[in-house]
């Protein structure tokens, strides 16, 4: 069985480089995985009276992607030194539309900028979000995509060859990490 990874992008930006990246890691994905891309454009702001009304469609399709997910990749850029708004937003529906939607699940986290330091300060930031998720967040390898717009073409290739491969062993130790967890769960369920 493939393993599935949910994308999940900071920005809206239609020519985002984190966006890219995200279609980059599709095009790059280990044989045995599949990377799906979640939408967050027409996820409504949170607010407890619309949750009280029931969970919006937008946020009920981001809900059952998650569900699905063995896997996630975050890429995000960087706002003001923290994740930005959309990024924080969506975090914080899912942990209201599912109990757990990261816990025990393996989450690999990226940042693209045209910034020196790639966006590696909301990486932190990021971390410490789903450590209360009680995510299996990877620790290594880090990649922070700096001075994006020298690494991307103008099709939206990552041409770096740097970047490429920190891209792959992010995405071959997710998938790892993910049959890792796979196999736990067996094992525990078989005792
Ligand atoms: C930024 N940007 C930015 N960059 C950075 O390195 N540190 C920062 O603190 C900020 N803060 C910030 C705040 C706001 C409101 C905006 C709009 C932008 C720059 C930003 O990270 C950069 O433009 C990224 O390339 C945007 O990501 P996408 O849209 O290309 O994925």
């Amino acid at each position: 069985m493939p393993i599935h990874i949910l994308a999940i992008g900071g920005s809206l930006r239609r020519s985002s480089y984190n966006r890219l990246l995200i279609e980059q890691a599709r095009r790059q994905a280990p044989q045995d995985a599949i990377i799906e891309i979640a939408d967050l454009s027409d996820v409504p702001l949170y607010n407890d009276d619309t949750e009280a009304q029931g969970f919006p469609a937008p946020v009920r399709r981001l809900a059952a992607q998650a569900d699905r997910a063995d896997a996630f990749l975050i890429a995000t850029p960087e706002y003001n030194y923290s994740v930005p708004g959309v990024l924080k937003n969506a975090i914080d529906w899912l942990s209201r539309a599912h109990k757990a939607p990261f816990a025990g699940k393996p989450v690999a986290i990226a940042s693209a900028s045209a910034s020196w330091l790639g966006g590696a300060r909301a990486q932190y930031h990021l971390r410490q979000i789903l450590v209360y998720l009680d995510a299996r967040t990877l620790n290594k390898p880090e990649l922070f995509i700096s001075t994006a717009h020298e690494k991307f073409s103008a099709s939206g290739e990552l041409t770096d060859p740097v970047a490429r491969q920190g891209l792959f062993s992010l995405l071959a130790t997710l998938t790892a990490a993910a049959r890792q967890a796979e196999a736990t769960a067996s094992d525990a369920q078989a005792a």
